[in-house]
């Protein structure tokens, strides 16, 4: 059987713009599609706050991939350390029968910025698998059968993670998902209150909810769930999969709270760009994975290069002070944000955030904003769950004259749709 490859042979004449375009062409022929429409552009390469594409235009990058490049992109230090793994192995370990040293690197990382009683982790690859991991360790803890979610929640799209995602034409062509999930209004104690009982066996909560806008709770949420887990003796989840490895200004955004998590899922930042997840939780409470033993499985987590990847991307927060530059210069483009808001209050209605997660919120339909944006050259994104809110999570490496470049940008364009 012959295979036809099509597309142009190495030695093609084709322009810049021709091959940008062949490949335009083949990946919505060949890849499963989610979105309709035509791609934006073709990537060509990513460093640091910058994004090029296929034809050499340069973007700066306001978006880190949803959430991955903390460190900016193609970081030297994790390239180096990538390539120094995989020349050395990428995969060699069989399900629990050998040790694996980068593993055991960037799990001491993970519970040091988790701080006690963090001592362990179960390494995997998405967000989802995180997540679901951490659904099945707290019901088999608890022996209880029940979640407790939140409205504009988003835990990802694999069975169980979507059954806590709250958004409903996204679950309902799949069920029967898990059987008892109740989501309250997020930020509601009191309907929480009325949420959480005996059967609970844990409660899923963003600390700062990503794809339901950028939303920062009331001081007293997290550590009020905290309390009602505590009488309901269920377990808390503190999905970070968005918001850990730095982004809030903090390790993890429940940091910037009186509370302490029983579970910690965080993914997307943590491979510095390779696919790395971990449920943060104790040994004793993972000893429940070995009764009986391979309870809970998987060949990819926790790859060796990813491992190598997520140690030198950690480092490169703690040696280039990376959260106190975030909690800095967020607060530089809040308060640049919010003079764009006084200057146009009928179309640029909120500013919220922490550190570099941030979102502003406006009165019109934001795609055209976003749009606009990126012909100006500036790479910015709206959230899953909320419309008219523009997301802005940019590298933790942005400079404040990087900022301010964005926000001259952000200023030209709202002028545009006043006029
Ligand atoms: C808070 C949160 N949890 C979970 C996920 C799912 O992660 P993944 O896409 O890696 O499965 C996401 C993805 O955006 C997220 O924002």
């Amino acid at each position: 059987m012959t295979t036809d490859i099509t597309g142009p042979a190495p030695t093609s004449t084709l322009t810049a713009h021709e091959v940008a375009e062949d490949y335009r062409d083949r990946f919505v022929q060949r890849l499963s599609q989610n979105v309709p429409g035509r791609k934006e552009f073709v990537i060509g390469s990513a460093s640091g706050c910058t994004v090029t594409d296929a034809e050499g235009r340069t973007y700066l990058d306001m978006t880190s991939g949803i959430g991955v490049a903390n460190v900016g992109h193609c970081h030297p230090k994790v390239v180096a350390a990538v390539q120094e793994q995989v020349a050395r192995y990428a995969h060699v370990n069989v399900y629990g029968r050998f040790v694996v040293p980068e593993q055991v690197e960037v799990v001491d990382r993970l519970v040091a910025a988790a701080g006690p009683p963090f001592d362990a982790a179960y390494l995997l690859s998405t967000g989802a698998e995180a997540n679901e991991a951490a659904l099945k360790l707290t019901r088999k803890l608890t022996g209880r059968p029940k979640f407790v979610a939140f409205e504009r929640a988003y835990h990802g799209r694999s069975f169980g993670a979507l059954s806590v995602s709250w958004r409903e034409e996204w679950r309902r062509p799949f069920e029967p998902l898990l059987p008892e999930v109740e989501f309250v209004p997020y930020d509601d104690l009191a309907a929480a209150a009325r949420a959480v009982d005996g059967r609970t066996a844990a409660v899923i909560v963003e600390p700062i909810q990503g794809e339901g806008g950028i939303r920062v709770p009331s001081d007293d949420f997290l550590p009020g769930l905290r309390r009602l887990c505590d009488d309901a003796g269920a377990l808390l989840v503190v999905d970070e999969v968005q918001g850990g490895m730095g982004r809030s200004g903090r390790w993890f955004a429940h940091q910037h709270w009186d509370v302490r998590p029983d579970v910690i899922t965080t993914a997307k930042a943590t491979g510095g760009g390779l696919p790395l997840a971990a449920v943060l939780a104790t040994a004793e409470m993972f000893a429940t994975f070995s009764d009986p033993p391979l309870s809970h499985l998987t060949t990819m987590g926790g790859n060796p290069v990813a491992c190598a990847a997520g140690v030198a991307a950690y480092d490169v927060i703690v040696e280039e002070g990376l959260l106190a530059h975030a909690t800095e210069v967020g607060e530089h483009l809040r308060a640049g944000l919010r003079a764009l808001g006084e200057q146009h209050p009928d179309l640029l209605v909120d500013v919220r955030g922490k550190g570099l997660w941030c979102a502003f919120e406006v009165s019109v339909d934001a795609n055209p904003l976003v749009a606009r944006m990126q012909e100006l050259g500036v790479l910015v994104g709206s959230v899953l769950n909320q419309a008219g809110t523009v997301r802005i999570m940019p590298p933790l490496v942005i400079t404040r004259a990087q900022v301010d470049h964005f926000l001259d940008v952000l200023a030209t364009v709202l002028g545009e749709s006043t006029a």
